[in-house]
């Protein structure tokens, strides 16, 4: 069987992984500035990620959730005191398309009402509403096109309340970092107006971090830079270090019902060890911080490259506008520098490296984007 062909693929076959480096079946190692797309958090094969996994493999690893698992309430109680969300209430799946889904369904049981503001050049996932709610035509089929979602420009507070003002809008889903969209910022000026709006209009406020969230942008979540709390706030990547996972947290406001959202994967024994050990090594190894630190560094050094047209973002989430699409850059680095980004678009090379970058691997990934631009 063939494998259905979606992915445009570089020649690499990834075989190995430690901390922020990775190697191929040929034994070259690569420096990670990509973390597989902003989800390896604590770096690759931790040990005590290693061994939590390996022992819980070993002991059970899932169960349905019609009986107790207790694992899931650690995780919760930790996350909780970790992001400051301990009054909030946890649900957790396998994706970020499907944290999204849950949270959108909550929304609308909530307050009854179907319409969904986001952002122009959104993300939010691939599937049934998330797909609706993402920018971009091109991955919408026919039978996702329902009508739900209106596309607003960030930071143009007038826009969203007029939209807001007409009553009927169930939900705004907000990414406080566009990933996708090229590393934009919203402003806390316009988070305190939305939030001050949808709880005038009765709006259920999201906000999306599943890519800028869990650390990465040098807070636990980015929306705390903007002095507000949202209804509800979705998570998956780094959550699991790789194990995939999603959750959906949920303020006190929203009262539970059986039934109403569900999953057989979501939360199961193994996730729930993953996760558990990624919010251990996050603490113990104070990666927030390093996040905020050794991103607050490279974006200092970034700014000097006269070639970059802007360095925009917030820890390690970090986006280098060029003039001029960055293809070649990008593929020199992987195939000459030996070192792997991401990209937003055709122009901006995206930063997502494990949240345990050291000032040297950063030194080391200067010096190798300098050798990339002058070659
Ligand atoms: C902001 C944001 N939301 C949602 C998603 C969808 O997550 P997943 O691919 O796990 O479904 C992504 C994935 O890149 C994302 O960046």
């Amino acid at each position: 069987m063939k494998l259905y062909d979606v992915y445009p693929l570089f020649d690499i076959n990834i075989v190995k992984g430690k901390g922020c480096h990775v190697w191929d079946d040929k034994g070259q190692e690569y420096l990670d500035l990509y973390g597989g797309h902003a989800v390896i958090s604590i770096g690759h094969a931790h040990p005590h990620y290693v061994e939590m996994i390996s022992n819980q493999v070993a002991q059970l690893g899932f169960y349905s959730n019609s009986v107790i698992n207790k694992l899931q309430q650690e995780l919760a109680d930790r996350l909780g005191e970790l992001s400051g969300y301990d009054d909030y209430q946890f649900f957790l799946i396998n994706s970020g398309a499907e944290a999204n889904e849950n949270a959108l369904k909550l929304a609308s049981f909530y307050n009854g009402r179907t319409r969904v503001l986001v952002q122009e050049k959104a993300f939010h996932g691939r599937t049934s509403l998330a797909v609706e709610a993402t920018h971009n035509p091109k991955i919408i089929a026919p039978i996702n096109a329902n009508g739900h979602v209106t596309y607003l420009p960030m930071n143009d507070l007038p826009a969203w309340e007029a939209e807001l003002a007409k009553g009927d809008v169930c939900a705004v889903m907000i990414e406080c970092i566009q990933g996708v969209g090229g590393i934009r910022l919203v402003t806390p000026e316009f988070m305190q107006g939305l939030r001050a709006l949808c709880d005038r209009y009765n709006t259920v406020l999201i906000c999306d971090e599943i890519q800028c969230g869990y650390g990465r942008s040098g807070k636990f979540f980015a929306h705390q830079y903007t002095g507000i709390r949202p209804d509800i706030i979705t998570v998956a990547k780094g959550i699991g270090n790789g194990f995939p996972m999603g959750g959906v947290i949920i303020s006190p406001k929203f009262t539970p019902v059986y039934s109403q959202l569900g999953t057989t994967f979501g939360g199961n024994h193994l996730a729930c060890a993953a996760a558990i050990a990624v919010l251990d090594v996050m603490k113990q190894e104070n990666l927030v911080d390093n996040a905020a630190k050794v991103g607050a560094y490279l974006m200092e050094e970034l700014k000097k490259f006269p070639q970059i047209k802007e360095v925009r973002g917030q820890g390690l989430m970090i986006g280098m506008e060029f003039e001029e699409p960055i293809k070649d850059i990008r593929r020199r680095l992987l195939f000459e520098q030996k070192v792997f980004t991401g990209v937003s678009g055709t122009n901006v090379i995206r930063l997502l490296p494990p949240l345990c970058l050291s000032m040297q691997q950063a030194d080391e990934f200067l010096k190798r984007f300098k050798q990339a631009l002058e070659a």
